[in-house]
């Protein structure tokens, strides 16, 4: 029996809620968050540190860090998009920071108004200070398999720039595919080498499910040796200056596929569907991936 272990880092209280037109109050962003530690979640994505003119439904993370209370072991952690982002996530407490570089020009302008080489800079300088004050830096490759402007993505860019973020001293390097365009023949050809390069300790992936190939690309993910995934309760996500892009694979898929597969995730699927069901009263929206109706109708 294998059990290996899978990590899920939950992004759904920053990708999922950043993408739902209803906008949540602090008090149900940290009952959510609440909801999800309830599910035995280890890792989770609370918020950024944004524009709140770029993203209202972000406002506030300072107040709901001050408001949550990590239980020993658990990451939570915050994107920051700027040197301004980093420092008011440190100083609400944050001790996990992601920074975003989108592989391509187009989409670094789109999505935090910098070039390429300045968003690249931006990871370079917040990677480094983060060491100095003993801040875990996730470095984001946005788009990393196709841009929504630019097209397709060459695996040896992605390469290229995974290795300048691991030069910097990463402390992990999240592979994105931020529109839902991979398909799992290209995961696996472009994992099986970063795995060989960085291993599985320090590389992540993150799949939206546009295309209905979200899980069928975490399994490829596995295959080639990564074991850390980005995943958000209900399907929830998307990025509002990425066209096209639709929600993440949904949490309880990935956790009932791991789990049949024999890893272990650790989380405890009843609370996790509770936290589901919540978010779904919450956005007004049935969430819900493939494995909230099987587990439904097959529980004993
Ligand atoms: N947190 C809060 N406010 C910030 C900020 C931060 N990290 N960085 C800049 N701002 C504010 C500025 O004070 C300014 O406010 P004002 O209009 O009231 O004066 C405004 O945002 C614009 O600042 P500027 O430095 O000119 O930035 P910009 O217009 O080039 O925007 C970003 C850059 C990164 C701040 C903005 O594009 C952004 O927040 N993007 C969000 C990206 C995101 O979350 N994407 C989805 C996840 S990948
Ligand atoms: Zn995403």
């Amino acid at each position: 029996m294998n059990t290996e272990h899978i990590s899920i880092n939950e992004v759904g209280p920053r990708d999922g809620l950043q993408a739902q037109s209803q906008h949540l109050t602090l008090t149900q962003r940290q009952q959510l968050v609440e909801a999800l530690l309830a599910a035995n979640l280890r890792q989770i994505e609370v918020g950024s540190f944004v524009s709140p003119k770029a993203v209202p439904q972000m406002a506030g993370t300072d107040a709901l860090f001050a408001a949550l209370h990590a239980p020993e072991g658990v990451r939570l952690s915050a994107l920051v998009p700027n040197m301004r982002g980093y420092e008011n996530a440190v100083a609400a407490g944050v001790k996990t920071v992601a920074v975003v570089a989108s592989a391509t020009e187009t989409m670094n302008q789109k999505n935090i108004n910098m070039s390429l080489a300045q968003a690249f800079e931006v990871s370079r300088s917040i990677i480094e200070r983060g060491h100095s004050e003993g801040i875990t830096v996730q470095a984001y490759l946005s788009v990393a398999f196709e841009c929504p402007f630019e097209g397709p993505v060459e695996p040896d860019l992605i390469r290229a720039q995974a290795q300048q973020l691991a030069a910097w001293g990463a402390d992990e390097i999240v592979i994105a595919d931020t529109i839902g365009a991979a398909n799992p023949a290209q995961v696996q050809s472009l994992m099986t080498p970063l795995i060989a390069e960085h291993g599985s300790e320090r590389l992540a992936c993150h799949f939206h499910d546009t295309r209905a190939m979200g899980l069928a690309n975490v399994f490829a993910a596995i295959q080639s040796g990564v074991r850390r995934f980005d995943s958000a309760l209900g399907g929830l996500g998307g990025c509002p200056f990425a066209p096209g892009a639709k929600g993440n694979v949904a949490t309880e898929d990935v956790v009932m596929m791991c789990e049949q597969m024999g890893f272990s995730t650790g989380v405890d699927m009843p609370a996790l569907l509770r936290a589901v069901a919540l978010v779904s009263e919450m956005t007004g929206v049935q969430q819900g991936g493939r494995a909230h109706y099987w587990i439904t109708n097959n529980a004993a």
